[in-house]
């Protein structure tokens, strides 16, 4: 491996044309023009927190990469992602930070461009990014966040987490332009998720997210927010809510990487519940949190 003499903050990773992997400054990453995750957006990407310096459900994310990839038949190149992300954040002097990794892998870079796969001798980009992190603010716990619904226009597929993120882009654009933190998709009548989040809703007591399948990502906060709510001895029902639930439900909350556990108390302007952060969104805030010292 060839490493880069001074220990800069931000160093990435990427593998170079003789599939070495080579540490860099992110300021000299580079990728050829012809970069088919920037012509066609043809790649997928992972994003995993560190707390402490410690990986939060790694594993899980690594799982959901190679899941990706598999989908889009994308042949993930033979790198020890373990020993990489070690490396990485021994050299960004993250040991003991609150950072991100970022991962992300296209179908290579050939020499024109064509919309079917290149030829075999083209091998995937891959880039790794260690970045310090910046939590969102504490209001939106302690307050709550706003959001709003957009329409859910993405591809049939979102399962895969592609860098087809255009929908994705335009729904948060809309929702800082409305001062919300989320946008939340709707589709058909049904909320799917938000546009870096899974979305809950509790009613009745019964908390419900939309089932996994290829109208959502499976997000990893997800899975540990919904074992977390029957630890609880909470109902939890993984079926769509519909939009119009919105104006009964006592509580909505988003899960994911960045957002961890946030409370969701205005959608399109209107009060959830009575407009604070819920019981039920307080109690799987201090599950995770207690999740979160065990396993990091
Ligand atoms: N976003 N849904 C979508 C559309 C997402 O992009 C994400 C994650 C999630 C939550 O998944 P997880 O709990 O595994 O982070 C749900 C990442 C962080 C991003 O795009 O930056």
């Amino acid at each position: 491996m060839t490493r880069y003499a001074a220990r800069v903050k931000e160093l990435s990773v990427y593998l170079d044309s003789g599939g070495e992997a080579r540490f860099c400054p992110l300021s000299e990453a580079t990728v050829p023009i012809t970069d088919r995750g920037l012509l066609f957006g043809d790649g997928i990407y992972e994003v995993y927190r560190l707390y402490g310096g410690k990986p939060f459900r790694m594993g899980a994310h690594l799982d959901r990469l190679r899941r990706s990839a598999r989908e889009i038949r994308l042949p993930l190149p033979d790198l020890d992602w373990e020993a990489t992300h070690r490396e990485l954040v021994d050299l960004n002097g993250f040991g003991s930070a609150d950072a991100t990794i970022y991962i992300e892998v296209t179908r290579g870079a050939p020499e024109g461009r064509g919309h079917a796969f290149p030829p075999p001798g083209v091998r995937p980009t891959v880039f790794v990014m260690a970045r310090a992190f910046e939590p969102p603010a504490a209001s939106l716990y302690d307050e709550g966040a706003s959001a709003i619904t957009h329409p859910d226009i993405r591809w049939g597929r979102v399962d895969v987490k592609s860098l087809n993120l255009l929908p994705n882009v335009l729904a948060a654009q809309a929702a800082t332009e409305a001062g919300a933190w989320e946008a939340l998709f709707v589709r058909s009548g049904l909320l799917t998720e938000g546009a870096r989040t899974n979305v809950f809703v509790v009613q009745g007591g019964v908390v419900r997210t939309h089932p996994e399948g290829s109208r959502i990502l499976g997000g990893i906060t997800r899975t540990v927010a919904i074992e977390l709510a029957r630890q609880e001895g909470l109902a939890v029902l993984e079926e769509p809510a519909l939009e119009s639930d919105l104006a009964q439900c006592t509580e909505v909350f988003l899960t994911g990487t960045s957002a961890e556990v946030m409370p969701v108390v205005r959608v399109d302007g209107r009060p959830i519940g009575c407009g604070r952060p819920g019981p039920i969104t307080h109690r799987l805030r201090l599950a995770f949190g207690e999740v979160l010292s065990r396993e990091s």
